[in-house]
């Protein structure tokens, strides 16, 4: 004690301390900023096949949805890569006017308030989604879009020029359709959803208003302006208790929009009868900016009401290493951002779905163009998007072509066996089953 040496030792063993306590910090620090916990699952992935669950990785912020059809379930590939991956579902169509309401039925039951509804498709996914304890977002009550004229019109006839009813019989077929459709799915699957669309798309500042209301709807021509307040103030009475109920629409970071809706939203809420908006983002690889999402969701968190990132898909028609790549660093950068959104600006983002599983099953192909937005292949294989959306440290964290080209050889993408080396694959065997026994 006292000697030079003690006090060297003494010395060197509080420097180690210090360093040690050093290296941890910034070890912690740097972690929360990369806002990774896994470190390359993408590599991991390409050696072993094996990769992390998306919503389990996610499960701290968001809720991760996927649109989907019963059909696709019926393969026993898609749904198990589904269970593992998403705690959220949204039908892609069958809960939409035109796969629920009974034409049929509704003209042999002759009830002109009261239309007769069916739930085939609906029901499959339903079962699958309580059995697996995966949630659902109701998708969707009143839409302009995919709802057949027939039940605007008298008789509930299928005549292209028959005519429509008055405004209180719509309000009648309304509120007995929403009740119907509330009542059904929350007594059989009691829970299982959390969130429903109760209005879609109902502003178009292209043909609107002075509100900013879609003239072109039927609901917005035979009910009148109100409508959209109507199916809100029907859908809160036969809601079951907490679930949630959201005005949902597209190009929602765009300024003009965004005007009317924040209006309606601040309207509907102080009337007590929304409790979400949301954004739909099927967005492309380069716009809205960052800027831009987190401008729009602080707009509208900021009236009240959470958000939910609903039908996100990114178009891409690139299926090369270097597209695919770029679209996984897009699909970073849209989480990164959601993320940021929450932990720092504290605004309330629930949910994040994507539009779909598979490329090969996307909307946004068509005749005219072939796209490849999706976190998956054809042949259900995880793409970069899917690592993106995991913020993995093997994609870039920007799009610049030096990064994305650094990223493709450093993941050896360009030399892979085939099934890395080009995302453009045909239709799996599975489902190409699956699909023909729906035709
Ligand atoms: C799309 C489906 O993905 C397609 O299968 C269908 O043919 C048309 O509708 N906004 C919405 C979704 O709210 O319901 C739409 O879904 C995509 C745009």
């Amino acid at each position: 004690k006292g000697s030079i040496l003690y006090k060297v030792m003494r010395m060197t063993k509080r420097m180690i301390s210090f360093l040690v306590a050093l290296a941890l910090t910034v070890c912690v620090i740097s972690s929360f900023a990369e806002g990774t916990v896994n470190m390359s699952a993408y590599r991991t992935y390409l050696e072993t096949g094996e990769y992390p669950s998306l919503c389990d990785q996610w499960q701290d912020e968001f809720k991760i949805g996927v649109a989907l059809s019963s059909f696709q379930l019926a393969g026993a590939k898609f749904a198990g890569i589904v269970a593992k991956n998403f705690s959220s579902i949204t039908c892609e169509n069958e809960m939409k006017a035109d796969s629920i309401l009974d034409q049929t039925a509704s003209v042999r039951a002759g009830d002109p308030l009261h239309a007769k509804l069916h739930f085939y498709g609906a029901d499959k996914v339903l079962d699958f989604a309580s059995k697996n304890g995966i949630q659902v977002r109701a998708h969707t009550l009143v839409w302009h879009s995919q709802t057949p004229r027939w039940f605007f019109a008298e008789g509930y006839s299928t005549k292209s020029d028959a005519a429509l009813v008055d405004r209180e019989t719509m309000i009648a077929r309304m509120e007995n359709y929403i009740k119907d459709e509330m009542e059904h799915f929350n007594t059989k699957y009691p829970g299982v959803i959390y969130a429903w669309d109760v209005v879609n798309e109902a502003i178009d500042p292209g043909n609107c208003d002075e509100n900013g209301y879609r003239k072109e709807s039927l609901w917005y021509q035979v009910v009148g302006p109100d409508y959209i307040e109507l199916a809100f103030t029907f859908a809160r009475k036969y809601a079951a208790p907490g679930q949630k109920l959201f005005y949902n629409d597209y190009s929602t970071t765009d300024m003009a929009k965004k005007v009317y809706i924040v209006k309606l939203l601040r309207n509907l809420k102080a009337k007590g009868v929304i409790d979400g908006m949301g954004m739909q983002t099927h967005i492309s690889v380069t716009s809205p900016s960052a800027m831009d999402i987190m401008t729009a969701i602080r707009d509208y968190t900021d009236t009240g009401v959470t958000v939910h990132i609903t039908e996100m898909d990114i178009s891409s028609e690139d299926p090369t290493p270097y597209g695919q790549m770029l679209l996984a660093t897009r699909y970073r950068s849209v989480m990164n951002t959601l993320k940021f959104v929450k932990e720092k600006s504290g605004c309330d983002v629930e949910s994040v779905t994507v539009w779909g599983l598979l490329d090969s099953q996307t909307w946004l192909t068509n005749s005219s163009r072939t796209c490849y937005p999706l976190l998956f292949d054809s042949k259900m294989n995880p793409k970069p998007a899917f690592f993106g959306m995991l913020l993995d440290d093997s994609i870039p964290k920007t799009g610049k072509d030096e990064d994305i080209q650094k990223a493709i050889d450093e993941l050896g993408l360009e030399s892979k066996e085939e099934k890395f080396r080009n995302f453009d694959d045909s239709i799996s065997e599975e489902n190409e089953v699956v699909v023909d026994e729906v035709e």
